[in-house]
C-alpha cells in the first residue's frame, strides 16, 4: 500500500527538468495526498517553469513511479516555484537563460532605455535607431530591441539583411554600425504580419531577454509601439528599472497625447530621463531660415508636464543616402542631425553614468 511518506520518497528523486535538481533540492513538492480506500493519490509539485514540454515528459514518468509503488490512480497539478526559492537556484547558476550576470538579473549592469511616445509616427524608431547608433558612436556597448512586435521596422531603418544565427541554445543579435539589434523581423518569413495575441507576445518579448545572447551591455534600448498598449505594460512589469525617452512632435497637442505615455511611466515608477522633440522646424539649406512647421513649444509643454528636460530638438531632415552600405534612417556622424543626436548620446550617458 502506497503511504503519503513512500511517495513523497519517490517524488523527492525526480528532478526539475529546467534546474537539474532534485524536486528534494528545490523544495518542489508542495502537497501529496492519498485516499487509501481507493488507493488514489494526488500531488501538486512545483517547478521553475510550467507549461513546457519537459513537465508533460515529468507528468508521465511521476504517473509511472506512482503506480508502480502501487497507486491505482494519480492526480497531478503543477505550479510554479516562489520566487525566493528560484534567486537560490538562479544564483548558482542553474537557470538557463538567466545566468547570474544575465540581462535580467538584479545585478546586471546594464541600464535599458525605453523610447515610447503617446501616437505613432512621431519618430521613436528613428530616434531608438539613431540613438543607438550614437551611443556605440561614444564606444558605448549598446543593444537595440525592436519591441514593436506588430510594426517591426528597425533592421529596415538599419539596413539589416542578414539574420541573427544560433549559437548553442541562443541568439545571435545581428550588428550593425556597432549596435547589436533583435527583431520581430528575423523571425517572420517574407514580412508577413504577425498576428499573435497578448500572452505570446509578452512571451516573445521575454524570449529577447532571455534567448538572446547579448553579452555585457551598457545600454539597451527599447523602440516601443506607439501608445500605452500591451508591449508597453509588459515592458514595464519585466523592466522594473526601464528608465524611459518621450518623443514628441513639437505640435502641444501632440504633446498632450504624449503625457498619457509619460502618465504610465510614471504609474509604473519608470523614471523619465527626458523628452526628445522630432520634427522641430525645418531648416532651409539656402538660406538657413528656420521654419516651424508643426508648431512651437511641445517639447518644453511635455517636459514641464513630466518634470524633467528637452534632450533635444530634431528637425525635419532625411539622411544622405549612401547607395554602397545602405541604411535609410541612418544619420552620419557628420550629419547635422548626427551630431545633435551625438549631444543628445553624450547627455544620457552623463546623466546616467555621473
Ligand atoms: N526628423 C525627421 N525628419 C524627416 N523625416 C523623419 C524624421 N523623423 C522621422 N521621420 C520619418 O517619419 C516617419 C515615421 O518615423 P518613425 O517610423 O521613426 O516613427 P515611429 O514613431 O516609430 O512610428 P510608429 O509609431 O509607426 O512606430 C518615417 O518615414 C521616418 O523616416
Ligand atoms: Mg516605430
Amino acid at each position: 500500500m502506497i503511504t503519503e511518506q513512500i511517495a513523497v520518497d519517490i517524488l523527492n528523486k525526480l528532478e526539475d527538468p529546467l534546474l537539474h535538481k532534485t524536486l528534494e533540492e528545490t523544495n518542489g513538492i508542495v502537497e501529496v495526498k492519498v485516499k487509501e480506500e481507493k488507493a488514489h493519490i494526488s500531488v501538486k509539485i512545483a517547478l521553475a517553469k510550467t507549461g513546457t514540454p519537459e513537465q508533460l515528459q515529468l507528468q508521465t514518468k511521476i504517473v509511472d513511479v506512482l503506480k508502480e509503488a502501487g497507486a491505482a490512480t494519480v492526480g497531478i497539478r503543477f505550479t510554479e516555484l516562489p520566487q525566493e526559492e528560484l534567486e537560490k537556484h538562479r544564483a548558482s547558476g542553474n537557470m538557463p537563460g538567466e545566468e547570474p550576470g544575465g540581462l535580467l538579473s538584479p545585478n546586471s549592469k546594464t541600464t535599458f532605455i525605453a523610447i515610447a511616445s503617446g501616437k505613432g509616427g512621431v519618430g521613436k524608431s528613428t530616434v531608438s535607431v539613431n540613438l543607438a547608433v550614437a551611443l556605440a558612436r561614444l564606444g558605448k556597448k549598446v543593444g537595440l530591441v525592436d519591441a514593436d512586435i506588430y510594426g517591426f521596422s528597425v533592421p529596415d531603418m538599419m539596413g539589416i539583411e542578414e539574420r541573427p544565427v544560433v549559437r548553442g541554445k541562443k541568439i545571435i543579435p545581428v550588428e550593425r554600425f556597432g549596435v547589436k539589434v533583435i527583431s520581430m523581423a528575423f523571425f517572420v518569413e517574407d514580412n508577413a504580419p504577425v498576428i499573435w495575441r497578448g500572452p505570446m507576445l509578452g512571451k516573445m518579448l521575454n524570449n529577447f531577454f532571455t534567448e538572446v545572447e547579448w553579452g555585457d551591455l551598457d545600454y539597451l534600448l527599447l523602440d516601443l509601439p506607439p501608445g500605452t498598449g500591451d508591449v508597453a505594460l509588459d515592458v514595464h512589469t519585466m523592466l522594473p528599472s526601464c528608465k524611459e525617452i518621450i518623443v514628441t512632435t513639437p505640435h502641444p497637442t501632440a504633446a498632450f497625447v504624449a503625457a498619457r505615455a509619460g502618465a504610465m511611466a510614471l504609474r509604473t515608477k519608470h523614471e523619465i530621463i527626458g523628452v526628445i522633440e522630432n520634427m522641430s522646424y525645418f531648416e532651409s539649406r539656402l538660406t538657413g531660415e528656420k521654419e516651424y512647421v508643426f508648431g512651437r513649444g511641445g517639447g518644453e509643454k511635455l517636459a514641464e508636464e513630466l518634470q524633467t528636460e528637452v534632450l533635444g530638438k530634431l528637425p525635419l531632415q532625411q539622411p544622405d543616402w549612401n547607395e554602397d552600405d545602405f541604411a535609410p534612417s541612418v544619420y552620419d556622424e557628420t550629419h547635422k542631425v548626427g551630431k545633435i543626436y551625438r549631444e543628445i548620446a553624450e547627455k544620457i550617458n552623463q546623466q546616467l553614468r555621473k
